[in-house]
């Protein structure tokens, strides 16, 4: 059975259809690529998924449980682990400190509470443990402002992870790295799916995408162009037109 199953979603907004009629399945143990030229729907289908945006038609369901009219925490405390949008972090705390709070999240609904209870201290100390598995334990007593950019982007990851979802679900997450901090970052999202970590992973960065993914959805225009294997996928001449008709193929590929 699929972890997380899309059927026939649409989401317009206004004049715009963000999304026509979007299906697919995220499978346990996976990392799932959806790619697509920008304006393509990718972030709003995350927003459907997490709960930020309603669709206008379709289901969302997890495990078989239809999650349409669930709230954002509540899709967290079932297994979403993502970064984006709701968690910035916390710029008078340490990043260990940030990461706590987010383990915090899944307890209660007031995530802050947790870290005067007296399980603060087992809370660091397991906050260490995914900052070391994002590579960047070294920092932990760091505050945000005093770390590169790849670390916060590293630190939102650790933070999804310290909820210890069912699926992490990341939007873009190498944009602003250079190559090789891409790259970087690319491997420990591999490790962790090696470990058994289910990803969606929305990135822009297709060859990253190709080296990772061990499967792809394309959108193009709110409606979904192209399925299957990375390499498969990307010698589409449909796909490959979706990318140079929106003058942003990754030159690299
Ligand atoms: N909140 C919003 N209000 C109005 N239009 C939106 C909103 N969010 C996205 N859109 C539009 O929906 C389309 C899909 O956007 P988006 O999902 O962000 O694409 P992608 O992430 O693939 O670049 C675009 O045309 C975008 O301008
Ligand atoms: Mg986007």
């Amino acid at each position: 059975m699929s972890l997380l199953e899309i059927r026939d979603i649409s989401v317009r907004f206004g004049g715009v259809h963000a999304l026509e009629q979007v299906s697919l399945n995220l499978n346990p143990g996976e990392i799932l690529g959806l790619i697509g030229p920008n304006g393509a729907g990718k972030t709003t289908m995350l927003r459907v998924i997490t709960g930020v945006v309603k669709a206008n038609h379709g289901e969302v369901k997890l495990e078989g449980e239809l999650l349409n009219n669930l709230p954002i925490h509540v899709r967290v405390r079932k297994g979403m682990g993502f970064a984006q949008q709701i968690m910035r972090p916390f710029r008078e705390m340490t990043l260990v400190e940030n990461v706590a709070l987010a383990a915090g999240f899944k307890h209660t609904q007031y995530p802050w509470l947790s870290l005067f209870r007296f399980e603060r201290n087992e809370a660091l100390r397991e906050s260490r443990k995914w900052l070391a598995k994002v590579g960047i334990e070294d920092v932990a007593d760091s505050f945000p402002e005093a770390v590169p950019l790849g670390y916060l982007k590293r630190l939102e990851v650790a933070r999804a992870l310290a909820i210890r979802p069912r699926m992490l679900l990341l939007d873009e997450p190498l944009a602003g790295l250079n190559q090789a901090e891409a790259s970087a970052f690319a491997d420990i999202l591999f490790e962790l799916n090696h470990q058994g970590q289910t990803i969606l992973l929305i990135e822009h960065n297709l060859a990253e995408v190709r080296r990772i993914c061990t499967r792809l959805v394309v959108l193009d225009n709110g409606q979904k162009i192209a399925e299957g294997y990375p390499e498969k996928v990307l010698m589409q001449s449909s796909v490959q037109e979706a990318y140079i008709g929106k003058g942003n193929l990754n030159a690299k590929n």
